[in-house]
C-alpha cells in the first residue's frame, strides 16, 4: 500500500528525524542555509572542495548534524547533477537514491527538502513516487526475519511560509505520487513471482483481487471462451503447457466519462516462456519468469487509475500464457489462424508474445478501444538496441507516439521511437500464409512491432517494448537490481492527462 508520506512546511532545523537529505547541485559550493547550520555547512563546503562529494546524479553525502539547535541527527547531500541538464526525474531518483541508502544505514526517519528547480506540485509528486519506489523489496519468499527492510518513515519538507492553499495542492500531488509509486512496487512483485506460483490462473486469480479492492470491473476468458472468440494465436501458444491460459479483462468506466473515448492498455502476460519447441537455452532461461512484466504494468496501471478517477474510461487485457514445449505444443511451421482472421506462419514457437498480442489488440477493438497502447517483454533485439536504460516505443500516427513519449518523460520512463518504415514487413513474407511470426536477426525489435501492427487496425497505436528495461540486471543508484515497474507510471499518467490526447471528440488531436 503506498507510503503515507507527510508534507510538512517547516524550518529543517526542527525536524525530528533520523536523516535529512538536501538535494544539491553541480557547481553548487554551499549547502542551502535551510539544509544545514554553519558546522555542517562547513563540513559540506570540504566535502565539495575536496570532491569527496560531486554532486552527480546518484552521489551522496552523509554527515552528522551537529549544530547546535539542530534536531535532525544527520545531514545527506544528494546529487542532482548540473542544474543545465536538470528534469524532474533527476529529483524522483534522487528521492529514491537517498531513501534506498537511509535504509541502508538502519535510518528509521528521513525529511528530504525541495531542490525548487520544478514546480511544486510536479516535484514533491516526483520525490513521492522516489520514496515509494525504494520500499520496494526483492526477496519475498526469505524466512529470516531479519531480510525484511525497515520501514522508513518519509517526510517531504516545503520552504517554510508555503500558503494553506499551496499546501494543499502539494499534498494532493503528493498522494498521487506515493499512489503511483505503491503501483509500481505492486508491478515489481508481481513481475518478482515465480513461474511456479504465477501461473496464468494464479495472475487472473491476483489481478480479480486487486480489482475487487479498488472497485475495477473484471472478466476473466478461460480456454473455452477463448475458443469461441476464435483466439487461434492464443490457443496456439497455450497448446504447450499443461497450464491453461487465460485472458484478464479489467474496465475502468466513470460516471462522467468524456464521450467517445476508450483507451485500450495491453499487457504481454507470459507467465513463464521457456521457448516452446524452439526452446531457449538453459543459460539465463529462470528469468522468463518475468515475461509477464507487460501484463503486470496494465494491472498495476488499472489499479493507479482506478484510485486516482481520471474522466476517461479505459480497458486492461492481458493474454496469459505458459510458453512450454509440451507433447501438444506448436510446432515450427505450423499455422494459426487469429481472432481476426489473418493467419501466420510460426517459425519459431519462440516469437509468443506478439503471438498472443495479436489476439489481444483485435479484442481490444472488438471491445470499443479507441487508442491502443501495448507493453510488452517482447524482444531481446531491443536491449541490443537501446540497452537496459530504454524502453523501445513505437507505433503510429505521429501525434500518438509523441505524445506517449512526453508522458512517459514526465512519468521517469525513458523511451526512445524507432521506425516502422514499411520495407520490414517484407522481413515477415511468407510462402504458406498471411505472414510469419519471426523476421530474422536484422531489425528483430521492429519486425515483432511490425507483426503487432498488422492487428491495431489504424487506431492510435503505440507499442512499448520493455525486453531490456523490466527487470535491472545491476543495481544503480536509484533503483536495485531486479523488476523495476517500468511503464506503470506512463500508462497510468496517460489516462490522468486526457486532456492532451481528446482535444476533441473526432480525434483530430495533433
Ligand atoms: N520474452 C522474449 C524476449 C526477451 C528475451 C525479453 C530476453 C527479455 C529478455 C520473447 O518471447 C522472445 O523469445 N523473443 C525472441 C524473438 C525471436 C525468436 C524472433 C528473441 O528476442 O530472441
Ligand atoms: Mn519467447
Ligand atoms: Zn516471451
Amino acid at each position: 500500500m503506498p507510503l503515507p508520506i507527510d508534507v510538512v512546511s517547516a524550518s529543517a532545523s526542527l525536524l525530528d528525524v533520523d536523516t535529512l537529505a538536501v538535494p544539491m547541485f553541480e557547481g553548487d559550493v554551499t549547502v542551502p542555509m535551510a539544509g544545514a547550520g554553519p558546522v555542517v555547512s562547513r563540513r559540506a563546503s570540504e566535502a565539495i572542495t575536496s570532491r569527496e562529494f560531486t554532486a552527480k546524479p546518484g552521489t551522496l553525502f552523509v554527515t552528522p548534524a551537529d549544530d547546535e539547535g539542530w534536531r535532525p541527527r544527520r545531514i545527506m547531500l544528494v546529487g542532482l547533477g548540473s542544474r543545465s541538464s536538470y528534469t524532474t526525474d533527476r529529483s524522483r531518483r534522487a528521492a529514491t537514491a537517498a531513501a534506498l541508502a537511509a535504509r541502508d544505514r538502519k535510518q528509521r526517519s528521513l525529511a528530504i527538502l525541495l531542490s525548487g528547480a520544478s514546480a511544486a506540485v510536479d516535484e514533491v509528486q516526483a520525490v513521492a513516487e522516489g520514496l515509494t519506489l525504494a520500499a520496494y523489496h526483492i526477496g519475498s519468499y526469505k524466512t529470516d526475519p531479519e531480510s525484511k527492510p525497515l520501514f522508513l518513515k518519509a517526510t517531504i519538507v516545503m520552504p517554510e511560509g508555503t500558503t494553506r492553499d499551496a499546501a494543499e495542492a502539494v499534498r494532493a500531488r503528493a498522494g498521487r505520487g506515493s499512489m503511483l509509486g505503491a503501483c509500481s512496487n505492486l508491478a515489481r512483485a508481481l513481475a518478482n513471482e515465480p513461474g511456479n506460483a504465477l501461473t496464468p490462473a494464479a495472475f487472473a486469480d491476483a489481478a480479480r483481487d486487486i480489482a475487487h479492492g479498488c472497485g475495477l470491473g473484471i472478466e476473466v476468458l478461460e480456454e473455452e471462451q477463448l475458443t469461441a472468440l476464435d483466439m487461434g494465436l492464443m490457443l496456439g501458444v497455450a497448446r504447450g503447457s499443461a497450464e491453461r491460459p487465460r485472458m484478464v479483462v479489467m474496465r475502468y468506466e466513470p460516471e462522467h466519462a468524456r464521450p467517445g473515448v476508450l483507451l485500450g492498455l495491453v499487457g504481454k502476460g507470459v507467465t513463464f516462456d521457456a521457448g516452446g519447441i524452439s526452446l531457449k537455452s538453459a543459460d539465463g532461461m529462470h528469468k522468463m519468469k518475468g515475461d509477464m512484466s507487460g501484463g503486470a504494468a496494465v494491472v498495476a496501471a488499472m489499479k493507479a487509475i482506478a484510485t486516482l478517477k481520471p474522466d476517461v474510461r479505459v480497458t486492461g487485457i492481458v493474454p496469459l500464457v505458459e510458453n512450454m514445449p509440451g507433447g501438444r505444443a506448436l510446432k515450427p511451421g505450423d499455422v494459426l489462424r487469429s481472432a481476426e482472421g489473418k493467419t501466420v506462419e510460426v517459425l519459431d514457437t519462440d516469437a509468443e508474445g506478439r503471438l498472443i498480442l495479436g489476439d489481444a489488440l483485435s479484442y481490444a477493438r472488438t471491445l470499443g478501444a479507441t487508442h491502443l497502447i501495448d507493453v510488452a517483454t517482447l524482444t531481446g533485439a531491443i536491449g541490443v538496441a537501446l540497452g537496459g536504460s530504454t524502453t523501445g516505443l513505437f507505433g503510429s500516427p505521429d501525434w500518438w507516439t509523441g505524445l506517449v513519449q512526453r508522458t512517459a518523460t514526465r512519468a521517469g520512463d525513458r523511451t526512445w521511437l524507432m521506425p516502422l518504415f514499411e520495407d520490414y514487413r517484407d522481413q515477415l513474407r511468407s510462402d504458406i500464409a498471411d505472414m510469419t511470426n519471426a523476421g530474422g536477426r536484422p531489425a528483430g525489435a521492429i519486425t515483432a512491432a511490425v507483426f503487432l501492427k498488422e492487428f491495431t487496425g489504424g487506431l492510435p497505436w503505440a507499442h512499448l517494448d520493455i525486453g531490456s528495461t523490466a527487470w535491472a540486471e545491476e543495481a544503480q543508484p536509484h533503483q536495485p537490481k531486479g523488476p523495476t515497474g517500468v511503464a506503470v507510471r506512463t500508462l497510468a499518467e496517460l489516462a490522468l492527462t486526457a486532456d492532451e490526447w481528446t482535444a476533441d471528440i473526432s480525434g483530430t488531436a495533433s
